[in-house]
């Protein structure tokens, strides 16, 4: 299964970083998002990434590509190993395709047809960085493996942060998967038919191509992926899975704070220091 990254967004929250710098290549600590997401991909077992890029994020299409002058310095340094988490990607198959306008999240979907052809295909979205036992989209692949069916990632949200997602509702099939019977983006916190709120991780198939050529503009006058599956729903079941694990929304700037913050209380190498700078933060009464 090939796992489509929809990198193209202008990254508007992350501005003025983002002006010369994809979103996707900011670092939390010293790796950029891009490579967690297909860090986690990887460890689920898929391993044909295709990226959704944009004029100007020419930096993404070159971070998982061998760069020969850094490689010779590290070499002369026998510093060889600083690169050995993205060396492992080397050898790996990266497409790239280009969005030339951002006309949604779904628009973008709707360009990896050429490289996903009828076969189900997995989508991440780099900005949700989930920590969790087993990788969020393992966890995906098993549920897609039972039921056969279009799957989102969901998790449930405090009413306030309710009109920041697609928000669905439906009855639980088992324990964290449930029949999505209605979706819709972005609603009102009044107007929602729950708090589960769709997270950047799905598993699709390809009849959701037709619907999202039809190019409807939705929420933000963009071409949402929501829209198409809410036609989709009309043809066969799509499903919602409430993932293990604790996702961090690192596309804006609180939730990019708080993403470093939890990567580095993990980290073998940053916990010591994190915990002792948190809680001399915490007695001198500043936090
Ligand atoms: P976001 O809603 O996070 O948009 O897109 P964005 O442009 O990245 O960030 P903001 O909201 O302006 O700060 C969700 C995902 O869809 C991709 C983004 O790159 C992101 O991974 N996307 C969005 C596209 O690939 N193309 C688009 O036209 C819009």
């Amino acid at each position: 299964m090939k796992t489509v990254f929809p990198v193209a967004g202008v990254g508007t929250r992350f501005l003025p970083a983002t002006k010369e710098v994809p979103k996707e290549i900011l670092p939390v600590l010293d790796k950029p998002l891009i490579q967690y997401a297909v860090e986690e991909a990887a460890a689920s077992g898929l391993d044909d990434f295709v990226f959704i890029t944009a004029p100007g994020k020419e930096a993404l299409e070159r971070y998982f590509a061998p760069n020969a002058e850094l490689d010779e310095f590290l070499g002369r340094h026998g510093k060889e190993g600083l690169l050995d988490g993205i060396r492992e990607f080397y050898g790996k198959k990266f497409t790239y395709i280009r969005q030339e306008q951002a006309l949604g999240f779904g628009h973008a979907v709707s360009l990896a047809e050429a490289a996903v052809g009828d076969e189900a295909f997995a989508i991440s979205l780099p900005d949700d960085l989930i920590l969790s036992e087993q990788p969020a989209m393992a966890q995906m692949l098993a549920v897609y493996e039972k039921y056969r069916s279009p799957l989102i990632a969901f998790m449930k949200v405090p009413r306030a942060d309710i009109p920041r997602y697609g928000i669905a509702a439906g009855p639980l099939l088992e324990e964290r998967v449930f029949a999505i019977e209605k979706l819709v983006e972005k609603p009102a916190a009044a107007d929602a038919p729950s708090n589960f709120a769709v997270i950047g991780r799905y598993i699709m198939t390809p009849d959701i191509f037709p619907l999202l050529k039809r190019g409807s503009k939705g929420a933000g006058s963009e071409i949402q992926l929501t829209d198409a599956v809410v036609e989709l729903m009309k043809k066969r079941r799509v499903l919602g899975y409430f993932f293990e694990g604790r996702r961090f929304d690192a596309g804006t700037t609180l939730g990019y704070i708080e993403t470093l913050v939890h990567v580095a209380l993990r980290r073998e190498d940053t916990r010591d220091f994190t915990r002792r700078l948190l809680r001399g933060l915490a007695e001198n009464g500043t936090l």
